[in-house]
């Protein structure tokens, strides 16, 4: 017995002192101090000992497999320290190599653009608001005075998802939604996507975007609306900068107009930028027409408004002087970089 115990000993230490690596050493551990390992089939073997040497036998296994344990761990320390040497060596820090640079974007043009128009309305006491771009038929057309059969509502130019809900054609459908659920005074704007079946070309897009503008109040006129979008014009394009109200027709506003500015380019000379007019168009607007107020529940008898709606990306490319809309929507940096 004690020469069988010897055996296992020396065969167990010397694989140890072979073994070379972590893992090899929980094999070895498994194959003489586990459950069916070595060591315990002598102990198993302790029935067919005579009864009064079983304890010498006893204490012998129990000195061997304190021996294989302690050069277990022993070895599992050294092999352990080396390993991390290595990995140490293979980690080395380089403190002699340039930084790596954080890459920092920024904001997209439109969205300079966007905040700086709201940057001028909030200094105006105006509240941003926003609403769907998936819209009930009602509040894109019906409510805002286009009845069935305007040329607007053709499905050449609106997205339609079924016969009453289409991708909102323009941001005047938060108009409604306001005065629905808020009494006067109102003062909005409203930014958002809107959705035209257009083909892309350097002014078109079937996605862009527009900022919604809408007051009402008692006693609004359109001198405020004309005092408003002067104001606006100055803060957006410059000090010197005039404005022009030309009549036009919406069908939510009576009456409507489209608004130029003097080009900041020539300052109204006529230049290539404004194709030699001197004016450029920014947005259009008017007062709220009657019947607008009167289906969004608000007294036309009691209160007034008016409203404008403008064309974001119009607004980015005339301020950084950009002449395609597409260049906006590619994500090419070369592009944006510059802004
Ligand atoms: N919704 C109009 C469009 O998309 C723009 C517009 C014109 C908005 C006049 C207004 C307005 O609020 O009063 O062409």
């Amino acid at each position: 017995m004690r020469e069988k115990l010897e055996q296992i000993k020396a065969e167990a230490l010397g694989q140890i002192e072979e073994s070379g690596a972590l893992e090899k050493l929980n094999e070895i551990r498994i194959r003489y101090l586990g459950k069916k390992g070595e060591l315990t089939q002598v102990l198993k073997g302790m029935k067919d000992v005579a009864p009064q040497d079983r304890p010498g036998v006893g204490q012998m296994v129990n000195e061997a497999r304190a021996v294989i344990e302690d050069k277990l761990e022993e070895t599992r320390k050294r092999l352990a320290a080396r390993a991390r040497e290595e990995q140490l060596k293979n980690e080395e820090i380089d403190v002699t190599l340039p930084a790596r640079k954080m890459a920092m974007g920024h904001s997209h043009p439109c969205t300079v653009a966007l905040e700086e128009v709201e940057r001028i309305f909030i200094g105006m006491g105006y509240e941003v608001v926003e609403g769907p771009e998936v819209e009930y038929d009602y509040y894109n057309f019906q409510a805002l005075n286009i009845p069935k059969g305007h040329p607007a509502r053709d499905e050449q130019d609106t997205f339609y998802i079924n016969d009453s809900i289409v991708l909102r054609s323009q941001t005047s459908p938060v108009q409604v939604r306001i005065m629905e659920k808020q009494k006067p005074p109102i003062r909005i704007i409203a930014p958002g996507r809107v959705f035209r079946s257009d083909e892309v070309d350097a002014t078109h897009s079937p996605c862009f975007h527009q900022v919604e503008g809408l007051v009402i109040d008692k006693k609004v006129t359109f001198a405020d609306l004309k005092g408003t979008l002067d104001q606006f014009a100055k803060e957006l394009f410059g000090e010197e900068t005039r404005v022009k109200f030309r009549p036009h027709h919406f069908p939510f506003t009576e009456p409507s107009a489209e608004v130029d500015v003097s080009c900041f380019k020539c300052g109204g000379k006529g230049c290539r930028f404004c194709k030699g007019s001197g004016w450029i168009e920014i947005l259009g607007c008017g007062m709220v027409h009657p019947n607008v107020l009167k289906m969004s529940g608000i007294d036309p008898e009691e209160y007034s408004g008016f409203a404008f709606g403008m064309g974001l990306e119009r607004i980015a490319l005339l301020k950084y002087e950009i002449d395609d809309m597409r260049l906006l929507y590619e994500n090419d940096e070369r592009f944006l970089k510059q802004f």
